[in-house]
């Protein structure tokens, strides 16, 4: 049986999610993706910090033993920030290595650049992580809407910040307290600024943007406004009206040009947002031929971010076995017993 090799970069909430499940699915990897995985090392800072649950003999904090690993055939890269993040993503693709990322700040500036990089080599780079943790949305929009003209994108694209509102508005939370939360449960960014003034959403809302309206939008062109000016009296008074805070990333495509944002708004209580709670995340998409479509689940978190790095893992395997990421194949499948109802 055939075994990729990955190189891990980055061991923090996303990084040991991917480990844990990497370790979880070993055994089903050839099933799902035609070959096994094997993280053949993983990049770190500190390599003194204790790991539990580790194979120690795997770290390293020398890119060298990454990129000049033959063997290595796919990079997933969750150390965050621009660089050096972006320099490694470079060097990995000119060097005919796969690219997985969920480095929305990377993506959001620099994406176009990246994704010119792995065309010239004919080699994947996928970053489903990047935007809204475990939900599906960067496939749906390039894919499986492709036959559409899409109009509008919508959505709570912002874990920490959602969690935030929900605690405030559910339990009179101190805005503080929820956030200090938030980074305890692993939703926050290494500096919560990003998340708590916008920017974070405002990186996914480009990076939407871009794919749904096959244009460059970068995180430069979003009009940001983040939740630290929400108090409670703001809350108390969005009840008042029967509605809720959120905040919301919008991507419109008008006639006029693309209009992207990202600010809270009070929507009415029934609205189908108003009921995304905690680190959730929701994505609306209005486009003409399928109308209105939605996606849910959760939007940040360790095993959450970790499931959509790995959906892209197992596509470029897929990739370097069969040379297509789409095709269901018909090989991949278990000997599963069915219950019969109909007797
Ligand atoms: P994190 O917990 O801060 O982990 C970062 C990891 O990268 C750490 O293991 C750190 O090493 C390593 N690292 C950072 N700079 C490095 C460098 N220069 N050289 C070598 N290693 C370096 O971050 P995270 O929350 O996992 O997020 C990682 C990425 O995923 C970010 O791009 C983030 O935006 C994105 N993301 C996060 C979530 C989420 O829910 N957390 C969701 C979606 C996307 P040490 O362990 O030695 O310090
Ligand atoms: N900090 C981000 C959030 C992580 O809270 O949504 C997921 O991208």
């Amino acid at each position: 049986e055939r075994v990729v090799k990955a190189g891990l970069l980055g061991l923090g909430t996303v990084g040991s999610g991917v480990y844990k499940l990497v370790e979880h699915q070993k055994d089903e990897m050839a099933m799902k993706a035609g070959a096994g995985l094997k993280i053949q090392k993983i990049l770190v800072h500190n390599m003194n910090k204790k790991r539990e649950g580790v194979d120690q003999s795997l770290l390293t904090d020398k890119w060298e033993d990454i990129i000049n690993d033959d063997e290595i055939e796919i990079v997933i890269e969750v150390m965050g920030g621009i660089e050096p993040a972006r320099t490694m993503i470079l060097e990995a693709l000119h060097a005919g290595k796969n690219v997985v990322t969920a480095n929305k700040d990377l993506v959001a500036t620099h994406g176009h650049e990246l994704l010119e990089a792995a065309e010239e080599r004919g080699v994947d780079f996928l970053f489903e992580a990047a935007v809204a943790g475990a939900i599906p949305i960067i496939r749906p929009l390039k894919q499986c809407l492709a036959a559409n003209e899409i109009q509008e994108v919508i959505g709570i694209v912002n874990g920490t910040t959602n969690f935030i509102l929900t605690r405030m508005i559910e339990e009179g939370m101190d805005f503080d307290d929820a956030l200090a939360l938030a980074t305890e449960l692993g939703y926050a960014e290494a500096d919560p600024t990003a998340d708590i003034e916008g920017l974070d959403a405002g990186r996914k809302v480009a990076i939407m943007a871009s794919i749904a309206f096959h244009s460059r939008v970068t995180f430069d062109d979003v009009y940001t406004e983040g939740i630290t000016k929400i108090t409670a009296k703001d809350v108390e008074y969005a009840e008042e009206f029967g509605d809720v805070i959120k905040l919301l990333g919008v991507a419109h495509n008008t006639e006029g040009g693309i209009e992207v944002a990202v600010h809270p708004m009070m929507i009415p209580k029934e609205h189908p947002l108003a009921s995304v709670r905690d680190s959730f995340n929701a994505v609306f998409v209005h486009s003409d031929a399928a109308d209105d479509t939605m996606f849910y689940g959760r939007g940040a978190g360790e095993l959450p971010t970790a499931s959509a790095i790995m959906g892209d893992v197992i596509d470029v395997i897929r990739d370097i076995q069969y040379h297509c990421t789409g095709r269901i194949s018909c090989t991949c499948y278990r000997e599963t017993p069915i219950k019969n109802f109909k007797e």
